[in-house]
Parts: structure tokens; sequence; C-alpha cells
């Protein structure tokens, strides 16, 4: 095996964050992750454990308080890229009107989702026609019994169904995002990787992050990028650094034994932390606003949208919650995905 080194990781803040609205360290808004609802349909492990149950969320935003939101964040402060998730977006029976109207707005150059893919099969082509660009779709194994033993859920043909409908509604690139856990799935690299090469779908392995259910036991848990990379290196080929890009992942163009050519990406929170680069604002269904995937909510928006969105008031909430944003993420295991939104 021989590694070929890319330009260093820029951690430069994007100069893509056109907004006016600064953290403590400089960094602008730029992406936007709306979790929809606490709900989904699976219990994965490491993400939501059993006795979590779906309930009607009376404090979700609705529609229209959802297209103000994220207009006003287009238009003032600098959003261009939004990605819808949860729980699992797909939770919410208004999932294609929310899709309609935040496509519909100017400005909007990316909007993605992230999901189970559960309902793709059925959903993929309507969530393109109301305006989705691409889909991230979870998938820790392609073993259907680990699949179940992981998600609670007997669903893996289902999710294959919805990856091959996604990639044939044209939601691309779709792709598929892998939490390794110790134990449970850190067999399984080497058959996602060819699954992703052959369906032509992108694939980044994910570190396990101290939240949740696995919070305590992370550290047994928890894989590094390195290590899923040693797993990998007797069967792959040339590793070669792809420029970073705006990509949360190190992205290597990797070579299978049959010679063919394919990328695989590693998301790393945890190893090799890319905070310095952060653009990103996190908004919950309920209105809250968390500085950080990993960090408690430091304000909440909702009242500012209430009746209708009053400007002022809400740039006051987003200026005091964006300057919490810490200069690299805690890692005391603070925050619920569910509730966040990954
Ligand atoms: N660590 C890393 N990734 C996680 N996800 C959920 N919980 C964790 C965790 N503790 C992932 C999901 C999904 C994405 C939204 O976040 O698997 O792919």
């Amino acid at each position: 095996m021989h590694v070929i080194q890319a330009e260093p990781v820029s951690v430069a803040p994007r100069a893509s964050s056109r907004g006016f609205v600064r953290d403590g360290s400089g960094r602008g808004i730029g992406y936007l992750r709306l979790s929809l609802t606490r709900n989904c349909a699976m219990r994965c492990t490491y993400c939501r454990p059993g006795f979590v149950t779906n309930a009607p969320e009376p404090d979700a935003m609705g529609v229209d308080e959802i297209e103000a939101l994220v207009r006003h964040l287009v238009e003032r402060h600098g959003v261009h890229k939004v990605r819808l998730t949860g729980g699992d977006p797909t939770s919410r029976a208004d999932l294609l009107a929310i899709v309609e109207r935040i496509a519909a707005i100017g400005g909007v150059e990316d909007l993605a989702m992230t999901t189970h893919g559960l309902t793709l099969a059925r959903d993929a082509q309507r969530l393109r026609s109301a305006g989705l660009k691409r889909v991230n779709v979870s998938l820790d194994t392609l073993d259907a019994q680990r699949y179940e033993r992981l998600t609670g859920v007997d669903g893996l043909p289902r999710v294959l169904e919805g990856i091959d409908a996604a990639v044939e509604a044209g939601l691309a690139p779709v792709k598929l995002n892998a939490v390794v856990v110790r134990g449970r799935n850190e067999g399984d690299l080497l058959s996602l990787v060819h699954y992703a090469a052959e369906r032509g779908v992108g694939l980044r392995f994910i570190e396990l992050m101290p939240m949740g259910p696995l919070a305590e036991r992370w550290r047994e848990r928890y894989v590094t990028a390195a290590q899923m990379r040693a797993a990998l290196e007797p069967a792959l080929g040339v590793w070669e650094r792809l420029p970073q890009g705006s990509e949360s992942a190190t992205r290597y163009r990797v070579t299978l034994a049959d010679k063919r050519v394919t990328t695989i990406g590693f998301i790393t929170p945890m190893s090799c932390n890319f905070c310095a680069g952060c653009d990103r604002l996190r908004i919950a269904a309920d209105g809250s606003v968390y500085p950080c995937l990993m960090d408690r909510p430091a304000g909440n928006v909702r009242p500012a949208l209430r009746p209708t969105l009053d400007a002022d008031a809400f740039d006051a909430v987003l200026r005091r919650a964006y300057t919490a944003k810490r200069p690299e993420h805690p890692h005391d295991g603070a925050a619920i995905m569910t509730h966040v939104g990954g």
C-alpha cells in the first residue's frame, strides 16, 4: 500500500459565510441544519434507546414558520445550504410541503436530507419533484440480521430499494453514512465499500460520538478513522487523499482488488475535528438553536416567529446563541442526537 498526501486540510472560516453574524472565533453561518422532528422509525443502539417512543410534537414548528425561518436566514444571514434532519424527517406528514417551500426560496443552493431510507422506495421521486436535491442514507451494515439488531427494524431490503430509488430519482450524489461501532459492525466496512462502488454512491464512515445511549461506553465502542483505515488497507490498493473541498469528510480514492477505483470518506468528529471551519447553525423542530451538535441549546427562535417573524427579535436570539459557539465542540456527551439532528 502507498499513500499519496494531498494539500493540508484548510481550516479557515469558509468564505461562503456571507452573513453578518459571527461567533467569537470569527466563524459565520452558511449552512443550516434543521431538525424537523425528534421522531424516527428506528431504534439505533447508539442513537435512540428502545424506551424513547415516537409522540406527537405540539412544539414543532409548522410549515409557515419553517419557511419564514429559512427565508430569513438565507436573506439576512448568508445561509445557502440547508439540510433537513431529525429524528428522521420522513416522520413528518408535511415533509413534501416543507421541501417545496424551502426549495422555492431563491438562494438555497443546496437542499439535502439525512434519512434512514425506509420510505425512499416510495417517495424518492416525489421528494425530487418537490425540490430536494440529494439524500444521505444511514447504513451501518449489509447483513440483514445485524441491521435489525443495530436499528431495531427488520428493514434492510427496504432501505436498499430506497437507495436504488434515490439514485434513479436523481437525488445525487446519494451518500451513505455508516457509524462504526466496535463489536457491532467494524467487520462490515469492506462490504459497504464494495456495495457503494457497485451502486456508484458515496460512502462515509463516521466515528462514534459520545452522545446518546452509548455515551457512557463510548471509549469501548469508539473506532478511530485510523483504525478503520488500517482494517481496510489490506484489501484496498492505492490510497490517494483527495482535496477537502467543502466536505466535512476526509476522502480517499482507493482501488479495489478487481482494480476498480472508488472513493471513501471518513468523518472524524473525535480524532481530528473540523470545528475551525464550521459554518453550521443547527435549529431543532421546537426552535432551539444549537451552536454545535455536541452542545446544549443556547436560545430559542420560536417566540420570534409568532405570530409572524419579528426580524429584530429573531436576530437578537440568533446572535446570542451563535456567539455561544465554542472554538471546539465539547466532549462531555451532553447532547442527544435526535433532538439536535445529526
Ligand atoms: N455518533 C456518530 N454518529 C451518529 N449518528 C447518530 N448517533 C451518532 C453518534 N453517537 C448518525 C446517524 C446518521 C447521522 C444523522 O448521525 O447514524 O447517519
